[in-house]
């Protein structure tokens, strides 16, 4: 058996540890490009809106009587990705029975208070600064601005699918968020 020169073994060493150094380098720096390209990718914006979620049953939505209601869905931005969070409250609202549903933001334009519905009113009031909002959402009297914001709803077979969003309180104008 043949005994491999020392000079030839030493030169073999040298090109298995630089290679050997040179992959734990590459594979160290994975992690990181895989983090950037994921977070260039994504939206930018920490409300950045996802698609619609499911709030309710449609037979839950009864004629003349608001339904509030809780949007749960995927909170996705530039550095995180959370699923099932609450993303906040609607108003469902049908006006006759086999009229559409329509979603309504509990947040009050004005400066941001939730909204509750009187029933014996029949009509939306905010409890900070007392304006009023009737069931197509205009506001009747008190300091808002607009009327409630109202959302994406769509009735997907038996349930009631809506596309939360914020939107800036305080300006005429309906101005989203994020
Ligand atoms: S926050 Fe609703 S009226 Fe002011």
């Amino acid at each position: 058996m043949a005994v491999e020169p020392p000079d030839e073994r030493r030169a073999f060493l040298k090109v298995v540890t630089k290679g050997l150094g040179a992959l734990t380098a590459a594979l160290a720096l994975v992690p990181g490009f895989a983090f950037l390209a994921g977070s260039t990718r994504r939206p930018s914006g920490a409300a950045a809106p996802g698609g619609p979620s499911r709030v309710a049953a449609a037979r839950d939505v009864k004629p003349g009587k608001p339904l509030r209601v809780t949007a749960i869905g995927t909170h996705d931005d530039a550095w995180l990705r959370v699923d099932r969070v609450t993303l906040g409250s609607c108003w469902l609202v049908r006006a006759a029975e086999d009229g559409p549903i329509r979603a309504f933001s509990t947040v009050c334009p004005h400066l941001g208070c939730g909204v509750d519905f009187d029933e014996q009113a029949g009509k939306f009031n905010c409890p900070c600064h007392t304006s009023a909002f009737d069931l197509e959402g205009r506001c009747l009297s008190g300091p808002s601005p607009r009327g409630l914001d109202e959302l994406e709803a769509q009735v997907e077979g038996r349930d009631v699918m809506v596309r939360y969003q914020r939107f800036r309180v305080g300006t005429a104008k309906r101005e989203p968020i994020g």
